[in-house]
C-alpha cells in the first residue's frame, strides 16, 4: 500500500488499463517468471515503483494515466555497449556484406575517429544514440571505453560515459594500441599501470576483448586481475569469432557476465550453468556480421542465466534497439518470446547485478516501457515495428 505520508514532491501516479504487465516477479501474476499479470495497474511515487497488481485493488493516487489496454513492461536493460566513438565504418560494413569476414581489426578505424574527435563531438554521439535507445524502451545502459586506447583517451571517453551512467566499463584492452603493435606485453604493462589508475576512478567495471587478435587467456587473466586489484569488476568479450578461453575465465574469476558466447564446447556451458556468471548474448553482433547465431536454447536448456543486449558499436552490431535483438533471439535463437524480454531486462540487471533495475516490483526503480501492443509478445511477433509508445525512467515521463 501507498504511505499517506508522501509529500507533495513525491506525487504518486497510477498507471492502469494495462492489458498485460510484466513484472519479472514470479510470486506474482500467473506465477511464471516474468509474474505476468493481465488488467494490471502500477503505482509510482517519486522515482520508484510501490505498488503493482490487479487493477481492482489499485490504491488511491494523485495521478492517473490510462494505458488503454496496452502492455507494459520493465524498462530493458542494456548491459552492454560501446556508445563513446566518433565516425563511421559504413565502408567496412559495405564490404562485409559483399563477402569479407568481420575481424577485430576494425576497431582501429574506429580509434583513430575517436582519438581525433573533441569531447564535444563524443558528448554529442553518447546523447544522440542514448537518445535513440531511450525511444526504444531502454532505461538501464551500460557502455564501455576501449577506442582510445591511451591513457588520456581512455581516460575521456570514460569521463564522458560517467555523465550519463553509472554502469561504466573501462575497455583498455580492446585491441593492443597500434603504436604498441610490436609490443603487445608493453601494452599489458600500460593497460594494468599507468591507464588502470587513470581509468579506474570513472569506472565501475573492467572488460577485456579476449579473442584472437585481441588478447589471450594468459594476458586477459592479467588484466582483469589488476582491474579487481583497484577495486573494478569483471565482464569479459568471450568466445565471439572462436573458441577459446574467455568463457572458463570469466567463470574462474567470478565475471558478472560473459559477452558474446557464440562458440562454446560443452565444458563452457558447463562452466556457466555451476557459476553465477551471467551468458550475455548479442545477436546485433552475429547478424551484423553475417556470423553463425549463439544458442541461447542450449544455454537456458543448461540453466544458464542468459542476457540479451545490443552491443551497440559502429563496427560489429550499430543497433540500439533492444526489441530488434528479442525479435533475432526468438527467430534465430530458439528462445521463446517471454525468455527473451525476461533476458532483455530482469538478464540484463543480473548481467549488472542490479536487482532495482529489470523488474517491476515494489522498491524497483520505476522505469517502464509502454508497447503499443497488447502483450510483450508482440516485441517478436512484429519485428521492426516501433512499438515502444511511452517511456518512464526512475519515475519520469521521458518519452
Ligand atoms: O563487441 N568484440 C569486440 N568489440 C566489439 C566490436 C568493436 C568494433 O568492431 O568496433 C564487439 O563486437
Ligand atoms: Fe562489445
Amino acid at each position: 500500500t501507498v504511505s499517506p505520508a508522501h509529500s507533495a514532491s513525491t506525487a504518486s501516479t497510477l498507471i492502469t488499463n494495462i492489458a498485460a504487465l510484466v513484472t519479472n516477479d514470479p510470486s506474482s501474476g500467473d506465477g511464471s517468471p516474468l509474474g505476468l499479470v493481465q488488467d494490471a495497474a502500477v503505482v509510482i511515487e517519486g522515482d520508484r515503483v510501490v505498488w503493482t497488481g490487479d487493477q481492482s485493488k489499485a490504491p488511491a493516487t494523485d495521478n492517473r494515466v490510462d494505458a488503454e489496454g496496452r502492455a507494459v513492461v520493465p524498462g530493458f536493460v542494456d548491459s552492454h555497449s560501446h556508445l563513446v566513438f566518433a565516425g563511421d565504418r559504413t565502408q567496412e560494413f559495405n564490404a562485409r556484406m559483399s563477402g569479407r569476414p568481420y575481424g577485430a581489426g576494425g576497431i582501429r578505424t574506429t580509434v583513430a575517429a575517436t582519438r581525433a574527435a573533441s569531447d564535444e563531438e563524443l558528448e554529442a554521439n553518447v546523447t544522440r544514440y542514448l537518445r535513440e535507445a531511450l525511444r526504444q524502451g531502454t532505461t538501464t545502459f551500460e557502455t564501455k571505453s576501449g577506442y582510445g586506447l591511451t591513457v588520456e583517451d581512455e581516460a575521456r571517453a570514460l569521463r564522458i560515459a560517467a555523465a550519463h551512467t553509472d554502469e561504466v566499463t573501462y575497455l583498455g584492452a580492446h585491441i593492443v594500441a597500434p603504436e604498441f603493435a610490436e609490443d603487445p606485453a608493453g601494452y599489458v604493462a600500460l593497460v594494468t599501470g599507468e591507464m588502470l589508475d587513470a581509468c579506474a576512478p570513472h569506472a565501475r567495471w573492467i572488460d577485456v576483448f579476449c579473442e584472437k587478435g585481441a588478447f589471450d587467456g594468459d594476458q586477459a587473466r592479467a588484466i582483469l586481475t589488476a582491474g579487481k586489484a583497484k577495486g573494478l569488476h569483471p565482464r569479459i568479450h568471450a568466445n565471439q569469432l572462436s573458441y577459446g578461453p574467455g568463457v572458463q575465465l570469466a567463470v574462474e574469476l567470478d565475471a558478472a557476465s560473459a559477452d558474446h558466447c557464440t562458440h562454446l564446447t560443452d565444458a563452457d556451458v558447463d562452466a556457466l550453468a555451476g557459476s553465477r556468471t551471467v551468458a550475455t548474448l548479442l545477436p546485433g553482433a552475429e547478424f551484423s556480421t553475417r556470423a553463425e547465431w549463439p544458442d541461447a536454447r542450449r544455454l537456458l536448456d543448461a540453466g544458464v542465466t542468459v542476457a540479451l543486449s545490443t552491443d551497440c558499436n559502429p563496427g560489429s552490431s550499430f543497433t540500439s534497439s533492444v526489441p530488434f535483438c528479442v525479435a533475432l533471439a526468438v527467430r534465430d535463437m530458439g528462445m521463446t518470446p517471454d525468455e527473451a524480454v525476461w533476458s532483455a531486462t530482469a538478464g540484463g540487471a543480473a548481467a549488472l547485478r542490479r536487482d532495482d533495475v529489470g523488474r517491476l516490483t515494489p522498491g524497483a526503480y520505476a522505469d517502464l516501457t509502454l508497447l503499443d501492443a497488447p502483450s510483450h509478445v508482440h516485441l517478436a511477433y512484429r519485428p521492426g515495428v516501433p512499438l515502444v509508445s511511452g517511456v518512464w525512467r526512475r519515475g519520469e515521463r521521458v518519452v
